[in-house]
């Protein structure tokens, strides 16, 4: 039996399963990952353009060097195989409960329902004067930083290093995690926590973890029981087709 068709056996026979996703996962769909050769804190110092700190200090400077180029890269941006097929298994009747770090909704576009994004999203903005949030699709970017009517500059809703991620999404992460039975980790270096620590929950609960990567990352080896060395969009076509297999079989009694 291949490791694809081992791991599908697990998904079919699963209850619950979590995934923490990552950057990885958008990289197919053009949108680089933050850690690595081509990442973006190659070209920018997280310091400099991710923390909160930064961002209030000259928001005018963060958005025109980098939150622009993101909010390009988002917006032309289409879900990948790795994002259509964490939806088909919702799909085929899984219960799935995506954790994700990225801000780019491509999980819910692909049509995944129960999406808790840890960090955020691109999708909307907040006024830093008047707290009004609006889409970032209607706004207009052309004059960088953004204002809201009421003449305040417009942020992200996403988090910047240095702020609090939201107690409920931390606590419904938390309980996904606990309460799975196999988590997926697709995407992701595990370098930042507390994304990072689910996993850990995931396994001191009992569950099976994992990972979809082309390397190994913080989880290899310690926390994961498999690492699947590949890109997302090259292992999950053959795993859905395996999943549904497995299914059909199950379902044939066999
Ligand atoms: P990283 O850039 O740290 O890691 C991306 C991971 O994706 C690496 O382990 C790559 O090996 C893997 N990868 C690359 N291409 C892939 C592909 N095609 N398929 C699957 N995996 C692939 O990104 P994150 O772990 O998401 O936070 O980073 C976590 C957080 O750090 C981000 O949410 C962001 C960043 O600073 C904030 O800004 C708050």
């Amino acid at each position: 039996m291949t490791r694809i068709d081992r791991l599908a056996r697990r998904i079919a026979r699963a209850g619950r399963i979590a995934v923490l996703t990552g950057a990885g996962v958008s990289v197919e769909s053009g949108i680089p990952p933050f850690r690595g050769r081509g990442g973006l804190w190659e070209r920018f110092d997280p310091m400099e353009y991710a923390t909160i700190g930064a961002f209030l200090n000259d928001p005018g400077k963060v958005w025109r060097v980098m939150l622009g180029e993101l909010n390009g890269l988002i917006m032309r941006a289409r879900p990948g195989a790795g994002h259509i097929g964490l939806a088909k298994l919702e799909a085929l009747g899984k219960s799935v409960t995506v954790i994700t770090q990225n801000v780019d909704g491509l999980h819910q576009q692909a049509g995944s329902s129960a999406v808790i994004e840890l960090h955020g999203t691109f999708a909307r903005l907040r006024c830093l004067n008047c707290g009004a949030v609006s889409a970032t699709a209607a706004t207009d970017l052309g004059i960088l930083p953004p204002r809201c009517p009421c003449g305040g500059i417009l942020r992200p809703a996403c988090i910047f290093f240095g702020e609090e991620i939201l107690p409920s999404d931390l606590l419904r992460s938390r309980q996904a995690s606990a309460g799975c039975d196999l988590m997926l980790v697709i995407g992701t270096s595990a370098n930042v926590h507390p994304a990072a620590l689910m996993p850990l929950v995931a396994k001191q609960a009992g569950a099976a973890v994992v990972e979809i990567n082309p390397e190994p990352t913080a989880l290899t080896g310690r926390i994961s029981d498999e690492l699947l060395c590949g890109k997302a969009g090259e292992v999950m076509p053959p795993l859905l087709a395996a999943v549904q297999a497995t299914l059909t079989d199950f379902g044939r009694g066999a």
